[in-house]
């Protein structure tokens, strides 16, 4: 196919681009190998996937998979962050999407060979993760005879490690809980409701930076928001001052990537 761009894997997120991707591969606009299904999760709303849980959508699924030119591999694929759900709740979702991919296979008559397990990790040396991953590819291995490739999507395992936000003590709140303004704000690190980032501390007169411990104390941002609070959870150093540096950790990723200019005034 001269005009052809390949594209290795495809994964259709709906129906509707299952069909459309389908016209593509025919009309030899596009080529690739892996011809991947996204399927919805099953606990909880996502407005991704297909939602085979609907015996209608998966008839006419598998309907439209029995039409796929024999040489494609069949793949599924899944995303629900576990960053979000946790991890339990990630496996427990995972085993439904290969139960629901063993009975697509039956239904089709051809075997799925590639399963994606998605993204969302925080850290993949992390003890947790990695079991979560060994089980779960040992359940795709289970439910699935034909199974050669399991793919992973490390993103934001890899990237959210890789920044970090610096800024100043503005103003000490004494109380109790004590508070802190900080010269950071929400619009530096947007997804720091998702999980309490590390919040690292360097003091004027030793210069040494050391992390904040988990107390009851709270940190804002400088911003006018009312949800500018970076974490209620920490223990202030009584021997911080106005004018210390602080760094947020784990700043790559989603914070870097979607973060914003509110409230940062004039670029010098
Ligand atoms: C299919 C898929 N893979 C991966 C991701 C993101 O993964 P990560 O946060 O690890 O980059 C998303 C969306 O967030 C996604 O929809």
């Amino acid at each position: 196919l001269p005009d052809a761009r390949f594209v290795g894997r495809v994964n259709c997120d709906s129906i509707e681009d299952l069909r459309s991707t389908l016209t593509l591969l025919r009309d030899g606009r596009v080529s690739f190998d892996v011809l991947g299904i996204r399927l919805a999760p099953f606990s909880f709303a996502s407005r991704f996937g297909v939602n085979t849980g609907d015996p209608a959508q998966f008839v006419e699924l598998s309907a439209i998979l029995r039409t796929a030119p024999e040489a494609l591999r069949l793949g599924v694929h899944f995303h629900c962050a576990p960053t979000s759900v946790g991890s339990a709740l990630w496996l427990q979702e995972v085993r439904s999407m290969l139960r629901m991919a063993r009975s697509l296979q039956d239904a089709v008559g051809r075997s799925i060979v590639e399963v994606d397990l998605g993204g969302g990790w925080r850290d993949a040396s992390d003890p947790h993760t990695r079991s979560a991953l060994l089980e779960a590819i040992r359940a795709a291995q289970l439910e699935l005879r034909s199974l050669d490739t399991v793919v992973l999507e490390p993103g934001k395992s890899i990237a959210e490690p890789s920044m970090a936000v610096l800024g100043k003590v503005l103003q000490i709140r004494h109380g109790s809980p004590q508070s802190v303004v900080l010269s950071i704000a929400v619009s530096d690190v947007p997804d720091h409701s998702t999980y309490p980032h590390d919040v690292w501390w360097r003091s004027q007169k030793t210069h040494e930076w050391r992390p904040l411990a988990d107390g009851r104390d709270q940190i804002f941002g400088r911003t006018c928001m009312e949800n500018d609070i970076i974490r209620f959870d920490v223990a202030l150093p009584a021997e911080m001052r106005e004018g210390d540096a602080v760094a947020i950790l784990n700043a790559g990723g989603y914070d870097s990537s979607m973060s914003y200019s509110f409230g940062r005034g004039a670029e010098a």
